[in-house]
């Protein structure tokens, strides 16, 4: 006999007088956002990605705590780079030691294959990471004061084929997500023994216009005059033009190294150009720094480069490295904009529908018996009426709904009802389980 469903009440029922949204005392902190389930699609769809492009390079997946010495960052990331000076979350414990929210996770890595002596085991060292990150920032669209990143890392190998690689990976990711227009800026920005040579050049042709730059950029002229290049400033920006170039100024093996490197990309087929004026806001850099951008305009997607000396800095042996991180809520925005679909939710074919505090107590072990079979089954355990029950099973697009009543309960049967059609036949509760895994 077919079952009946319950017509729905008149009045669409009142709902409870709770202080939501604005109203509701607590809200996130600034900067800092929920993750709700309905952006999870997107951030899944991310992660997917770079599980995939990770394997396929070989890179395995490490992760470093996300408090860590201040001192890691202090050295590291250094004391000059603006993600230090003025963005950092340090921390003072009860015990005296500063700590700090991870603003980036490289010097964490190196840190990492350093202290367990993983070059014994993976030589070079190829990973890759993903999680939050925290910086102080002015908040604004794409920048957060926690962001996630997801990262590659590859450690004791100056081969400038990994700083190909590592370019090549990070462009598959964006890719991987049907990313249109995407564009890698590239530059080398050479290493100890050029990049002085090359600053003191960058000073002289500043020295007469420092009335005439932004005040960051007078510090910036002391501190870090590679900086300089990097300023947005309409006081600065017509000064960039002019400015010597890194390139210019390469030591014959950086020159060597920039050469090979671009001999590698033009395989690659990534779509690049060179900017001379860019020199990424981090103190390690050293030889090759490049950054991904969708379109012209607009926040970096991710960047990176290479970084000889870190492990050095950080009282380790001499150990260059390369590596690159991109932004996941940049990732996600350009996904929006550009109409990429996240991956669907998490659906069931099958819902399970009870009526009668009996019926509900069968169902619940019934559950068990579709989680052994490995097939997922949803429910709506907290509505009480049918109606309700199979309102939500229409709303998840379920194909199945297996309804159970006292009766059925009794007769060991269950009612089988097609979502589509809304044909029903009653099946034997001990075969159910193989019914349904013939249906599905
Ligand atoms: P970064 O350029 O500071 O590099 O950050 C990489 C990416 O993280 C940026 O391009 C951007 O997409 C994202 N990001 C940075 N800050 C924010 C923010 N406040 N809000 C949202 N997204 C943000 C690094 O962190 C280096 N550790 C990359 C690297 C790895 N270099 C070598 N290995």
């Amino acid at each position: 006999m077919p079952i009946k469903i319950p017509r729905a009440p008149k009045k669409a029922e009142k709902k409870p007088a709770v202080r939501t949204g604005k109203k509701f005392g607590f809200q996130s902190v600034k900067g800092m956002h929920d993750t709700l389930p309905e952006d999870f699609g997107y951030r899944d769809k991310v992660e997917k990605a770079v599980k995939k492009v990770a394997n396929f390079y070989g890179f395995l997946h490490i992760d470093t705590p996300i408090l860590e010495d201040a001192k890691l960052y202090e050295r590291g990331t250094g004391l000059t780079s603006e993600v230090v000076e003025k963005q950092m979350y340090t921390i003072r414990t009860g015990t005296g030691e500063y700590v700090a929210l991870r603003p980036e996770q490289t010097p964490g890595v190196v840190r990492a294959y350093i202290e367990h002596a993983l070059v014994y085991s993976y030589n070079p060292g190829k990973f890759y990471y993903s999680g939050p990150m925290f910086r102080h920032e002015q908040p604004q669209s794409g920048r957060f004061r926690q962001f996630n990143q997801c990262g590659f890392e590859i450690l004791n190998s100056n081969d400038m084929v990994y700083h190909a690689q590592i370019i090549e990976a990070s462009y598959k990711i964006c890719q991987e997500l049907k990313l249109k227009n995407v564009q890698v800026k590239l530059n080398s920005i050479g290493c100890r023994n050029c990049r002085p040579g090359y600053v003191k050049k960058l000073k002289e042709y500043y020295k007469d216009k420092l009335s005439k730059i932004c005040k960051d950029c007078t510090q910036r002229y002391k501190d870090n005059p590679l900086r300089m290049l990097d300023c947005k400033n309409e006081k600065c920006v017509p000064f960039k033009a002019e400015a010597p170039q890194s390139i210019d100024h390469l030591c014959t093996s950086c020159k060597r190294d920039f050469k090979t490197v671009l001999e590698y990309m033009d395989e690659l087929h990534v779509p690049y150009m060179i900017d001379v004026t860019l020199v990424r806001g981090l103190d390690y850099y050293t030889k090759t720094v490049f950054e991904l951008f969708a379109g012209e305009e607009g926040n970096a997607l991710g960047g990176g480069g290479g970084y000889d000396y870190l492990s050095e800095i950080l009282g380790g042996p001499k150990m260059p490295g390369v590596g690159a991180a991109l932004g996941v809520e940049r990732l996600i925005g350009t996904m929006k904009s550009q109409g990429v679909a996240p991956l669907p939710p998490m659906q069931s074919k099958v819902f399970l529908v009870y009526m009668g505090d009996q019926a509900k107590k069968r169902l619940l072990s019934m559950l068990e018996e579709f989680y052994e079979a490995g097939i997922t089954v949803h429910e709506a355990f907290a509505k009480e009426s049918l109606k309700a029950q199979l309102k939500v099973a229409d709303k998840e697009k379920a194909e199945y709904a297996l309804i159970v009543g006292q009766k059925e309960v009794f007769e060991e049967m269950v009612l089988l009802r097609d979502m589509k059609n809304g044909s029903q036949e009653t099946v034997p509760m001990k075969r159910i389980v193989e019914t349904i895994k013939k249906k599905i």
